[in-house]
């Protein structure tokens, strides 16, 4: 009986010290960065191909299930595949695969082209499908001319335990603009 309480105390002690435990990824102990975007037309993906070179990220495309064409993109089309979707706050487009080690990055920036001011709806079914609490989530984008400001307001309020940093705005910008902007 002695032998046995003994025995439970010694395991509670272990779990207490975190013995048993993995220690959660921080950039101290090799957490790593994600690179992930979408994008329709080329020009997001250029931009997330520099901001991973930047970083020494990862770079992780989120691929539509079915690509976007011209006439899915024309923003002026009210029946058009990316109005539908943008006008439907439910609209989940569906993607190809997932990041299967999520667990391992600490720091994932999240690219996107800017559609109607904010994020197009693939972003958030890219955020519901993984587990992305207490990871630091960086927004950037590229647009023809608007601000980030928007998108990353509708990310906090549409997803408000996540932690979300300071929205980056990559058009044009090269990679030695990119390190600057990182400082
Ligand atoms: C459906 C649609 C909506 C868009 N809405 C905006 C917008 O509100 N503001 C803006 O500055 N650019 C807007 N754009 C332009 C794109 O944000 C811009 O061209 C972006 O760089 C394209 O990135 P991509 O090549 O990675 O898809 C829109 C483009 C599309 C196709």
């Amino acid at each position: 009986m002695v032998k046995k309480l003994l025995a439970m105390i010694a395991g509670a002690a272990a779990l207490s010290c975190g013995q048993t435990q993995a220690e959660p990824p921080t950039a101290a102990n090799g957490g790593k960065t994600l690179v992930v975007y979408f994008s329709a037309t080329g020009t997001t993906a250029d931009a997330a191909k520099m901001l991973a070179e930047a970083t020494d990220g990862t770079l992780y495309a989120i691929t539509p299930k079915e690509p976007y064409t011209a006439a899915d993109l024309d923003w002026r089309d009210h029946h058009s595949r990316c109005y539908v979707e943008m006008h439907d706050p439910s609209s989940r487009p569906a993607m190809s695969g997932t990041v299967e080690n999520i667990d391992e990055y600490t720091t994932v920036y999240i690219g996107f082209p800017i559609w109607w001011d904010t994020y197009p709806s693939i972003i958030a079914t890219f955020i519901e499908a993984h587990q992305l609490q207490g990871k630091e989530l960086i927004p950037f984008a590229t647009s023809g001319g608007s601000g980030i400001s928007t998108s990353v307001s509708n990310l906090k309020k549409n997803y408000p335990t996540l932690t979300w940093k300071r929205g980056l705005l990559l058009n044009g910008m090269s990679v030695q603009q990119i390190r600057g902007l990182l400082k």
